[in-house]
């Protein structure tokens, strides 16, 4: 069996070891693996690599994607670039393909299997945690260990110069990240895409933060969290042209600044978070997802892609309502939320 494997759309800790071990259990089975390079673009243009048990074994905890991604959708140019996709997976004779990647490059599969029937098997990657098809994806543990590990760094100069420092995280249409992160750092406010930003609120928890026993605020905010109040949209950095997201940390920043006159800094973590060596946590999960992947390849059930629910992996059908958005379950948040608000606790007597 001839085995292609892609890594499409953002890149993510963990997509080694997936790689690595969807490699093994196709070897371990007797077939081989052929690496697709920059997601679908490799397969519009032909560009492949070898992938053996050797060149993969030692990949576990290494970042980044040793096949390189890219946000390529063979689909923008239907004409041209999805017939020399079909002529280079022919080419290569594929037996199956198995694609790594979130909802953009899972859309895709989608289509090829609808249009084509290609025999593809998927595996989710997100470190935003926002598929529905996994309790928690790989990748998104290291983000978040990524993010508490920045902000623990930032609390002590926010406390030596008594500032409030806006933590920007990743986290396009939900707050998985900067809720879980936020929580783990004890954050004094957190502003995710699923709840809109309520800055009076905002604001008089800041005003009331400063005790004998603390100088200094964390605020965590979302790259998709907005207002609601259309006073404030003024604010709001003005579109790109593009859809590249960011700049919401140093909107919220300003008001605070200027409402409560505490200095405030922001910092935006960005690719900080999708960068380095996966967590242990996620190096397991990424192995597992890609051997039960290859296990569906091997048992020829094409069309499927892998899923996590109450930590048990599992697969369902590749299709378009599987690859649904998951937002932030606001259980969390209201945990989270416990923290923000003045505790109303007996006064002790002198
Ligand atoms: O989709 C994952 C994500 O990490 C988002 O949180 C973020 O907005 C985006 O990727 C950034 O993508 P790029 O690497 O293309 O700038």
């Amino acid at each position: 069996m001839k085995v292609g494997l892609l890594t499409g759309g953002g890149d993510c800790p963990g997509l080694n070891a997936v790689i690595r071990s969807v490699v093994r259990r196709i070897a371990n089975a007797g077939g081989e693996c052929v690496g697709v390079l920059e997601g679908w673009r490799g397969l519009v243009r032909g560009n492949t690599r070898p992938l053996s048990v050797a060149e993969t074994d030692a990949l576990i905890g290494l970042g980044g994607t040793i096949l390189g991604s890219s946000r390529t959708n063979p689909y923008k140019n239907p004409e041209t670039d999805v017939p020399l996709l079909r002529r280079h997976f022919a080419a290569l004779e594929l037996d199956a393909l198995v694609v790594i990647g979130g909802d953009d490059t899972l859309g895709v599969a989608v289509r090829l299997i609808n249009d084509f029937e290609l025999p593809i098997v998927g595996i989710p990657k997100t470190i935003d945690n926002d598929l529905r098809l996994v309790d928690f994806s790989f990748g998104f543990d290291t983000a978040v260990n990524v993010v508490v590990e920045s902000v623990e760094r930032l609390r002590t100069t926010a406390e030596s110069h008594r500032r409030v420092i806006v933590v920007e995280t990743m986290g396009r249409s939900t707050g998985w990240i900067a809720c879980f992160a936020g929580m783990a750092v004890g954050a004094d406010y957190i502003l995710v895409p699923e709840v809109p930003i309520d800055a009076p609120h905002l604001l008089g928890v800041l005003k009331h933060h400063r005790t004998p026993f603390k100088n200094h605020a964390i605020v965590m905010v979302a790259e998709g969290a907005r207002y609601t109040d259309p006073e404030l949209l003024a604010l709001e950095p003005r579109p790109f042209s593009h859809p590249r997201l960011g700049g919401i940390g140093a909107s919220i920043a300003e008001i605070i600044e200027r409402q409560t006159r505490i200095e405030t800094r922001t910092v935006v973590l960005g690719h900080l978070q999708r960068g380095g060596a996966p967590t242990a946590h996620d190096r397991i999960l990424a192995t597992r997802f890609g051997l039960a992947a290859g296990e569906l390849v091997l048992q020829r059930r094409f069309g499927t892609v892998v899923t996590l629910k109450d930590a048990r992996i599992s697969e369902t059908s590749l299709n378009t309502s599987a690859l649904a958005n998951c937002p932030l379950d606001l259980g969390f948040y209201q945990d989270a939320a416990t923290f923000f608000y003045e505790p109303h606790e007996p006064k002790t007597k002198e």
